[in-house]
This record gives C-alpha cells, sequence and structure tokens, in this order.
C-alpha cells in the first residue's frame, strides 16, 4: 500500500493535535447571560436550567467577580421585575432593577463589560416585546419605548445596548436617540437575525416572559429562511449595528456561516436557553458526558464563524479553557 496522504499522521499525540486545531475556545469569547431579580441574598434556580438563577443584586455581584476570577469578561443582563404594565414602564424607569444592576456592576466591577439587553417583553404585563392595540404588537410605538430604554441603561453605564426585540427599524431608532442623548460612543449589538423559536422556552420561565396571548411569529423571524436573515442583517449594518447577533446559535449553524462570510461586521451567536437545557438534561441523565457536549457545541458555534458566543455554561466552562 502506497498511501501519500495520510490525514492520521497529525492526529497521533495530543501536542500534534493542539499544534494543528484550528479553532480554540477562550474564556474572552464569552459573554454570561444573567437574570436580576428583586429582593437581597435571593438565588432562586430555574427549574429547566439548572446552574442559572435569578439573582438579587447583591448575588449579581457576587456572581460576576466569581466568574471573573475565571476568565469572563462580559455578561447580558436581563431584569426581572417585581411589577408588570401594558407599556412595560420598568423596563426605562430610571431606578428600574435592570439600570440599579448596572450601576450596581459598575461600581462593584468596574472592569467587567456590562452589555444591557433591550427588550419590553419581561416588563409587559402581557408578555409582548411591544405596545399592543387590538391584540397586535404595534411597530413604530414600540421603537419609542426601546429607544428610551437604551438612554436609560446607557445613563445607568451599560457599555454595550444590545436590543433584541425584532421591530423594523430599531437600530436606527435607539442609534438616533444614544446620540442625541451623547452616548454617540456605545455600540449596539444587534439581534439581527433572531427566530422564533421553541428553543427560548426555559428562558421565559427564567424571565417571566412568556406571552400571555398569542405567539412571536409576526416580529421574529421564520425558522424556515436564511435569505430573509441577510436582509435582516443588512437592514441593521444600515442603520449603525456595531455587532451582528444570530439566535439561537446551534440549530442555525449555517446562519452564523452565511453571515460571517457576507458581513465584516464582528458576530455574536447566542446559545440559548433550550439548547443549554437539553445539555444539562441529558447530561443529568447519565446519556451524554454533559462537559464535552457543551464544549463541542461551543466549538462549533465558533467554527461556524462567531468571534462571540453569549452562553449560560460561560462561568462553568470557562475555568477549564485556562
Ligand atoms: C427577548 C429575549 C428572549 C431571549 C433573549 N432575549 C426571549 C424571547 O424572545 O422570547 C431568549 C434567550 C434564551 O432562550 O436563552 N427579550
Amino acid at each position: 500500500m502506497n498511501l501519500i496522504e495520510r490525514p492520521r499522521r497529525l492526529r497521533r499525540t495530543g501536542t500534534i493535535r493542539a499544534l494543528v486545531r484550528e479553532t480554540r475556545l477562550s474564556p474572552e469569547d464569552f459573554v454570561y447571560p444573567l437574570f436580576v431579580c428583586e429582593g437581597e441574598g435571593v438565588r432562586r434556580e430555574i427549574g429547566s436550567m439548572p446552574g442559572v438563577f435569578n439573582l438579587s443584586i447583591d448575588e449579581l455581584v457576587k456572581e460576576v467577580e466569581a466568574a471573573r476570577g475565571v476568565g469572563v469578561q462580559s455578561v447580558i443582563l436581563f431584569g426581572v421585575p417585581d411589577q408588570k404594565d401594558a407599556a412595560g414602564s420598568q423596563a426605562y424607569a430610571e431606578d428600574g432593577i435592570t439600570q440599579r444592576a448596572i450601576r450596581a456592576l459598575k461600581r462593584e466591577t468596574k472592569e467587567t463589560l456590562v452589555i444591557a439587553d433591550n427588550c419590553l417583553c419581561e416588563y409587559t404585563d402581557h408578555g409582548h416585546c411591544g405596545v399592543i392595540e387590538d391584540g397586535e404588537v404595534l411597530n413604530d410605538p414600540t421603537l419609542d419605548l426601546l429607544a428610551r430604554t437604551a438612554v436609560s441603561q446607557a445613563e445607568a453605564g451599560a457599555d454595550i445596548i444590545a436590543p433584541s426585540n425584532m421591530m423594523d427599524g430599531f437600530v436606527a431608532a435607539i442609534r438616533e436617540e444614544l446620540d442625541e442623548s451623547g452616548f454617540e460612543h456605545i455600540p449596539i449589538m444587534s439581534y439581527a437575525v433572531k427566530y422564533a423559536s421553541g428553543f427560548y422556552g426555559p428562558f421565559r420561565e427564567a424571565a417571566q416572559s412568556a406571552p400571555q396571548f398569542g405567539d412571536r411569529l409576526g416580529y421574529q423571524m421564520d425558522p424556515a429562511n436564511s435569505r430573509e436573515a441577510m436582509r435582516e442583517a443588512e437592514l441593521d449594518c444600515e442603520q449603525g449595528a456595531d455587532i451582528l447577533l444570530v439566535k439561537p446559535a446551534l440549530p442555525y449553524l449555517d446562519i452564523i456561516r452565511a453571515v460571517r462570510e457576507r458581513f465584516d461586521l464582528p458576530v455574536a451567536a447566542y446559545q440559548v436557553s433550550g439548547e443549554y437545557a437539553m445539555i444539562k438534561a441529558a447530561g443529568r441523565l447519565g446519556w451524554i458526558d454533559e462537559e464535552r457536549v457543551a464544549l463541542e457545541s461551543l466549538t462549533s458555534i465558533k467554527r461556524a464563524g462567531a468571534d462571540i458566543i453569549l452562553t449560560y455554561f460561560a462561568r462553568e466552562l470557562a475555568g477549564r479553557l485556562a
């Protein structure tokens, strides 16, 4: 047998494999999503997301410091307010739970990069991401509230604003209002491509944000579409997005790859709650090796083209990557 090409030569030892490895995960790639709630000393585990908690501000600070200790530098915050109303007014209240949490983090752990998720669904009593009239989510009136929310988040000290509600024109509306308020230096990480996904189930338990009627199919994207994803990303680029985010991640690796190839902005991918829950659940049953599968999923997301990965595994796995 005279085989000249033998790819196995480069797989013989761990050292050789490490030398030729194309994709490497680092804790610096990760953004750690956290849920902040009212109270003190609260650390309430989410049933469908073992290892993920609703945290009061004091506990949030501890969690972020612990994550920093293993190399996680960035977090994204979701507020879980006590009071909700039709207009989601706690989303843009100066003393809203998210605004207070941002201030606390900026005071206690200055170097941490704090990203503010910008949406209304956690703050509205109907659980939709915008203003409702006759059972419809209105686009343009919602934009004003998102822009107001963005300014209040920037005033509290947020380093990046991450609008996630999929209204048309949200990047432009937020950019304009941030600029007018003296926050032209604050980047927007747009959830440019966000699918109407069943994988968000556990998040809605964590954020108590399930829609009380209907669904999000009228504003989030149809999972069957990929050309439409390019159109969404294009529009957000034109409106001044600084980072493009694709969500969910693993079921949409083709989309991550396509966005990577077509646009030169940094690409982020969100490994969402359902992706996390599946790995945790199968791990608990002893059906898969949880850590191995988690690392493999995250590596695949990076290999597909993501520069930044939002993942609930951030703290747990960062220590493994050192
Ligand atoms: C909306 C938002 C959602 C997620 C992040 N931002 C939920 C939704 O659209 O219903 C889901 C994230 C996850 O599932 O981990 N504010």
